[in-house]
């Protein structure tokens, strides 16, 4: 690094000016892209050609930041951007450039065909995403200790969280709602100390699904937020923040980093949030208040490197979640039909009891464009699960004869996987909360990947014909 001059220093007034120019710059850039469809944000985001020739030797792909912090030419730049009074990355647990450039994109995504205007940060996993959102909601000052309230039907680890370490551990009141489709459930749960609503949508492994307006209306009748996780739908199928949501929560390790090389999470929160919490800030730009106060502190920061894997992903979101979503219908259908198969959830079967509303909310994004289709398509995901005939003892030697199929605890990858939910992610839930969560041990859940839809259905032939 050059050696600079003490006496040439540029002085505060030139700092704030340049950050005026590139803030500018920026929110053009952000007009700009929100005119582009789905596809072509999520292949560009916000680095344009011009980004790339002024910053980055014009190459075509995103910068890997791979550095810990960010150098300043003198005190006052230092002081300025410590102060957040310029934008500045500082130090790789705060922010990076290749984070922003996935922020950035994951932001537009989320809010693509509105007009509405969110931020995002980025996190090492999608549980670091969920804790640092939750403890932000329930930490601040009030004179009652808050509460919130929940769907019960959630992935394993976040029913551990808000049961064991949130509930018993800290003693938090976590209200669970049984019935997510009850609109009184929700109503009933909440009380003036209630801090936020929280659902999944489409649960996991349970394929739970309720009426995303419904609920964020009654958040916002009480003053409060609706938070989602919207990790199976993605925001090529459900995009929760037009119907109302707050923030929408994602596991981004999965579908959207589907070639399975690493683990990451987002929160993107729609500018300003309703919140009966006491500080704008919070409220005004909820995502950019998590990367500065508490990600900041508790350092749950995503590497770079897997920011440059989740960016090279989500580049074909679209087109592999239609894809997917039409091989899992195949397979459901196949499920459907045999004999060893005792029920199939999955969303697009006309025979499950939640189709009609998943109907309503799940769409292909821009499929009225899209050469192949030219009208609005309803596509499901290619998650789903089912269970097996013989209890979990059939369930296991099915479940361990799949050859093709791999059994892990993965979802959202390119390669189809299977896991048994009551011996794995729900197992540490206990039998009491799984049978509340409706997770039964004949129950397999299987996410669909990329391969041909015939080769599935063989290895799940040959599988399921131990089960009898
Ligand atoms: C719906 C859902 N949310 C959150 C998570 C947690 O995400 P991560 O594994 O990235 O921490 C998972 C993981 O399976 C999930 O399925």
């Amino acid at each position: 690094m050059n050696q600079k001059d003490p006496s040439a220093s540029a002085g505060s007034e030139h700092y704030i000016e340049e950050a005026r120019r590139s803030l500018k710059a920026r929110a053009e850039a952000m007009r700009r892209a929100r005119r582009l469809r789905f596809d072509t944000i999520a292949v560009h985001g916000l680095y344009t050609v011009d980004e790339a020739l002024d910053h980055n030797h014009g190459a075509i792909m995103e910068p890997t930041v791979l550095s810990s912090a960010q150098a300043y030419r003198d005190s006052d730049e230092m002081e300025l951007a410590l102060g957040y009074k310029i934008p500045t990355w500082c130090y790789t647990r705060i922010h990076n450039p290749t984070l922003g450039f996935l922020e950035d994109k994951l932001a537009l995504l989320e809010t693509y065909g509105s007009d509405i205007k969110a931020g995002c940060c980025v996190y090492s996993s999608g549980m670091a995403a969920i804790g640092n959102t939750v403890d932000a909601l329930l930490a601040l000052p009030g004179t009652k200790p808050p509460n919130f309230v929940s769907a019960c039907q959630l992935y394993g680890g976040s029913y551990q969280l808000f049961d064991a370490r949130m509930k018993r551990e800290r003693g938090v009141d976590v209200r669970m709602v049984i019935d997510t489709s009850n609109i009184d459930e929700w109503r009933r749960n909440i009380d003036k100390n209630t801090r936020f609503l929280y659902g999944e949508m489409p649960s996991n492994p349970g394929l739970a699904f309720f009426d995303v307006a419904a609920v964020a209306a009654l958040a916002h009748e009480h003053g409060i937020p609706f938070v989602i996780d919207s990790t199976i739908a993605s925001p090529a199928l459900l995009r929760p923040i037009l119907h109302g949501a707050d923030v929408v929560i994602h596991s981004a390790t999965k579908v959207m980093s589907c070639s399975g090389l690493g683990m990451a999470g987002a929160v993107i929160a729609r500018m300003p949030i309703t919140s009966n919490i006491p500080n704008d800030e919070l409220k005004a730009d909820f995502a950019l208040y998590l990367k500065r106060y508490p990600q900041r502190e508790q350092g749950g920061c995503l590497h770079p490197f897997q920011a440059t894997m989740t960016l090279a992903d989500l580049r074909t979101l679209r087109a592999r979640v239609d894809n997917w979503s039409q091989t899992a219908m195949a397979v459901a259908r196949f499920l459907e039909k045999h004999p060893g198969v005792l029920a199939v959830n999955y969303l697009g079967l006309e025979s499950y009891p939640l189709h009609e509303v998943a109907k309503k909310y799940l769409w292909l994004v821009d499929a009225e464009h899209d050469q192949n289709y030219g009208k609005p398509v309803n596509r499901y995901t290619h998650m789903m699960s089912f269970r097996v005939k013989g209890g979990a003892e059939g369930t296991r030697k099915a479940f361990d004869r799949l050859n093709l199929i791999w059994r892990a605890t993965d979802l959202g990858r390119v390669k189809t996987v299977a896991t048994i939910p009551a011996i794995s992610t729900h197992l540490l839930q206990g039998e009491e909360a799984r049978e509340k969560a409706d997770v039964p041990a004949d129950l397999v859940r299987l996410s669909v990947g990329a391969e041909h839809p015939d080769d599935i259905v063989a290895d799940l032939e040959q599988a399921l014909s131990a089960a009898k």
